[in-house]
C-alpha cells in the first residue's frame, strides 16, 4: 500500500543539519516539501521540493513567505513544520530590515512570527520542530541568559555569543508557549525544541575566518575525547543530527508526555529539563508577549 501523502514546510533546509533532514524526509514517497531560503542558497536537487524566497532577516519577507505557503497549500494542511534555520555572527553589529540585532532577529523573531502565521495551517496531529541549542543554558555556556531581557537582546545586545544564546532561548520559549496553547492540545499537535548539540562541518561558522573553521572541524576527535568530561563538547555530524531532526519531525521519535526539549547529548537523544529560565512560565509568557510586540502581532 502506498504511504499517505504528507506536507513539510521548512526553513534552514539548504545546508548542514537541515539539508540532511530534508533529504531523509523527502526520501519517503508522497512527501511534498515547501522550503524557505534566500536566493543565494543552494537549491536542493531532490524530488518533491519547492523552494520559495525567504530572508529571515526581514519580517516583511517572513510575512510574504507565510502568505505564499498558504497560497500554495490552497487549504491543505502542514504535517511537519520544521523551523531549523539559524545563524551565528562574529559580532552584534548587524541589523535586520526592521533594525533589530541580526542574530536575535533571524533566529528568534523571524521564527516566532512564522510559527504564529502558519500555526492555523498545521494539521490535526501535526508536528512542529524548532531547532534550539544547549547554549541557551548558563550551566552549559557562560554568558547564556539567566534572566529575560527581550528588549535589550533586540536593540542593544552584548557579545555575539550571548546574542546567539539568547536567540536560542527564544526558540525554546516559543516552543514551550506553542505547546501550552489550547489550540495545539485540542488539535493534538506535538511541539519540540530540538538541540542538535555541537555539530562540526555545517555552515554555522561561515561568518568566522576560514582557518578557524578548518581547525574546528579537524579537532573532532579531540572534542569527542573532551566530551567525557563535558558532554556538551561531543561533536556530532550533520548527517546524524539531521537524521534525528527528521525523525523528530515525522514522529519516528517523540518526546515523553509533557516534554518539549529534545537534546542530543554525546550523540544520543535525551529529553532533559532545559535551563531554569527556559522552564519559568512567567519568562515564557513574557517572551511571547514581547515578541508579539516586536513583530507587530497581537499577544493572543
Ligand atoms: N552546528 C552546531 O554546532 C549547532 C549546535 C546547536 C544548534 N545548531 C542549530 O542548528 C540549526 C542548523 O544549523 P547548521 O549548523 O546546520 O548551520 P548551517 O549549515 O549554516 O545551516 C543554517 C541554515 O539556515 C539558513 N539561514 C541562515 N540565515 C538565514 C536567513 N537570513 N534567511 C533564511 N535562511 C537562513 C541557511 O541558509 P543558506 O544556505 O542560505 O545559508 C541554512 O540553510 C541552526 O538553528 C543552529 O542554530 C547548530
Amino acid at each position: 500500500m502506498p504511504e499517505p501523502a504528507r506536507i513539510l514546510v521548512m526553513t534552514g533546509a539548504t545546508s548542514g543539519i537541515g539539508a540532511h533532514a530534508l533529504a531523509r524526509l523527502t526520501a519517503r514517497p508522497g512527501t511534498r516539501a515547501i522550503i524557505g531560503a534566500r536566493p543565494s542558497a543552494t537549491r536542493p536537487a531532490l524530488d518533491g521540493v519547492e523552494m520559495l524566497p525567504l530572508d529571515l532577516a526581514s519580517l516583511a519577507d517572513v510575512r510574504a513567505f507565510a502568505a505564499a505557503v498558504l497560497d500554495r497549500l490552497n487549504g491543505e494542511k502542514i504535517d511537519m513544520l520544521v523551523l531549523n534555520a539559524g545563524a551565528q555572527f562574529r559580532d552584534t553589529s548587524g541589523r535586520s530590515a526592521e533594525g533589530y540585532e541580526l542574530t536575535f532577529a533571524v533566529n528568534h523573531l523571524a521564527h516566532y512570527l512564522l510559527a504564529r502565521l502558519l500555526l492555523p495551517a498545521v494539521a490535526e496531529g501535526g508536528r512542529i520542530v524548532i531547532t534550539t541549542s544547549d547554549t541557551h543554558d548558563p550551566n552549559i555556556l557562560r554568558g547564556a541568559p539567566a534572566r529575560l531581557e527581550t528588549d535589550r537582546w533586540a536593540h542593544t545586545p552584548g557579545s555575539a555569543t550571548s546574542a546567539y544564546a539568547a536567540s536560542k532561548l527564544g526558540n525554546l520559549l516559543t516552543a514551550q508557549s506553542i505547546a501550552g496553547l489550547t489550540q495545539t492540545s485540542q488539535r493534538r499537535i506535538t511541539t519540540i525544541a530540538y538541540n542538535p548539540g555541537l555539530t562540526g562541518g555545517t555552515g554555522l561558522q561561515r561568518d568566522f575566518p576560514a582557518p578557524l573553521r578548518v581547525v574546528f572541524r579537524a579537532l573532532r576527535p579531540l572534542f569527542i575525547l573532551l566530551s567525557r568530561l563535558r558532554p556538551q563538547l561531543y561533536m556530532s555530524t550533520p548527517e546524524h543530527a539531521g537524521d534525528i531532526l527528521a525523525q523528530l519531525a515525522d514522529g519516528t521519535l517523540t518526546p515523553p508526555e509533557g516534554r518539549v526539549y529534545a537534546s542530543l547529548v554525546r550523540g544520543q537523544l535525551t529529553f532533559p529539563a532545559p535551563s531554569a529560565l527556559a522552564q519559568d512560565p512567567e519568562a515564557r509568557d513574557q517572551m511571547w508577549r514581547e515578541s508579539a510586540d516586536l513583530t507587530g502581532l497581537p499577544a493572543r
